[in-house]
């Protein structure tokens, strides 16, 4: 199969996919519409496929003992659209605010030109079309499910704004962070403001750990080690007159590996348990197991799939692209199987996740590519 050729073939189909897509965004383990649009596509093209619960579907293309699974996210965030585009969100207060309308798209348009090609086709290729990645749950469901035993390989792709468009990227190593969140709640004593002294002041404790936390990262981790320790959220006192009795904090971890995930959780209880005896507070501190562990595109997969991709991508589409403190739960089926993770550049003004966001439709051209290329290695 000339991949270069059937890619730019789709190229109109796959921009009405993404627009139609681009319509309904649904969020979540709710992808009613964006499924019923899949089906209704891999029915016309017959391509058979098992559905999952509550959401999501399982494609498949060609026969014999081996398969590869190429799998895109389908969900939307809950961001009210303000990008004008005359195909914008039809559904009041959500959004394809991360591209995976995108994903869907190129996803829909790889299963067209493989069924086409089926008969070429020496192994299985499983299409994973999988709901809830933005609340990192809908790659669990889909391993739980084990449908996936046995496959050899499995591949995904993310098209991301910050990344000239029509660039791709594929590289060895962490790609993407694994994400832990955190909540610590400092218990101490109210009072009047002109008694400090008969008080425990929650807002100076909690004041004191938001500034000792960061030097976990900046003393305590190998400095050639990246992570992040973000408190995001900080709620305490009721009035100006008044000393604090409690505070909340919440943040999020961002590692790239294991070993920094435990000893960055270590080092906050410890200081969390020291700021508690010095203060004479109550603090309790909870630190949630990672939803998803970092993205990590291996070496061999990687070298494998370049040599293929050579023939399909011109020298200067590639692009280096640093690894990101961004999460993607496509990390979770790289725990268990041999794959790897593309970067597409989009290409547009404003990052993922904005209410402005949009990618230039040179993405998916590329997209089709880099799926087709993986379904073929
Ligand atoms: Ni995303």
């Amino acid at each position: 199969m000339d991949i270069k050729q059937e890619a730019l073939k789709i190229k109109e189909e796959v921009i009405q996919f993404r627009r139609d897509l681009h319509r309904c965004p649904e969020t979540a383990f709710l992808e009613k519409k964006t499924m019923a649009y899949v089906r209704k596509h891999l029915d016309e093209w017959k391509i058979s496929y098992e559905m999952l619960q509550p959401t999501g579907c399982i494609a498949k293309i060609g026969r014999g003992k081996e398969a590869v699974a190429l799998r895109a996210d389908m969900d939307a965030l809950r961001v009210k659209e303000e990008t004008n585009l005359p195909f914008a969100s039809e559904h009041e207060g959500y959004m394809h605010a991360c591209g995976h309308d995108g994903h869907t798209a190129v996803l829909l348009a790889t299963a067209k030109i493989l069924k086409k090609h089926e008969e070429e086709l020496n192994h299985r290729v499983l299409l994973i079309f999988q709901p809830a990645e933005e609340i990192a749950a809908g790659s669990k469901m889909v391993l739980k499910t084990g449908k996936l035993d046995g496959i050899t390989g499995i591949f995904g792709l993310h098209i991301f704004s910050g990344i000239a468009a029509g660039k791709v990227s594929l590289e060895a190593g962490p790609r993407m962070a694994a994400t832990n969140w955190f909540s610590i709640h400092v218990k101490g004593k109210s009072g009047h403001a002109g008694k400090p002294h008969e008080c425990v002041d929650a807002i100076i404790i909690a004041s004191s750990l938001v500034m000792n936390l960061q030097t976990i990262i900046s003393r305590s981790l190998n400095p050639l080690e990246n992570a992040v320790l973000t408190i995001g959220k900080m709620q305490a006192g009721t009035a100006r007159n008044v000393v604090a009795g409690d505070a909340v904090l919440e943040g999020t971890v961002r590692t790239f590996s294991k070993e920094s995930e435990q000893k960055i959780q270590k080092r906050m209880k410890e200081m969390i348990a020291a700021q508690a005896q010095m203060y004479g507070a109550d603090i309790t501190f909870n630190f949630e197991p990672a939803s998803h562990p970092a993205l990590v595109n291996s070496e061999i997969v990687v070298q494998k799939v370049k040599k293929k991709a050579d023939a399909v991508f011109e020298a200067n589409e590639w692009t280096h692209v640093p690894a990101m403190m961004l999460g993607e739960d496509f990390s979770n089926y790289l725990e268990e199987y041999p794959g790897c993770f593309a970067f597409i550049g989009g290409g547009g003004r404003y990052p993922n996740h904005h209410s402005q966001f949009d990618f230039d439709e040179s993405a998916l051209v590329q997209g089709v590519k880099m799926m087709l290329i993986f379904a073929l290695v």
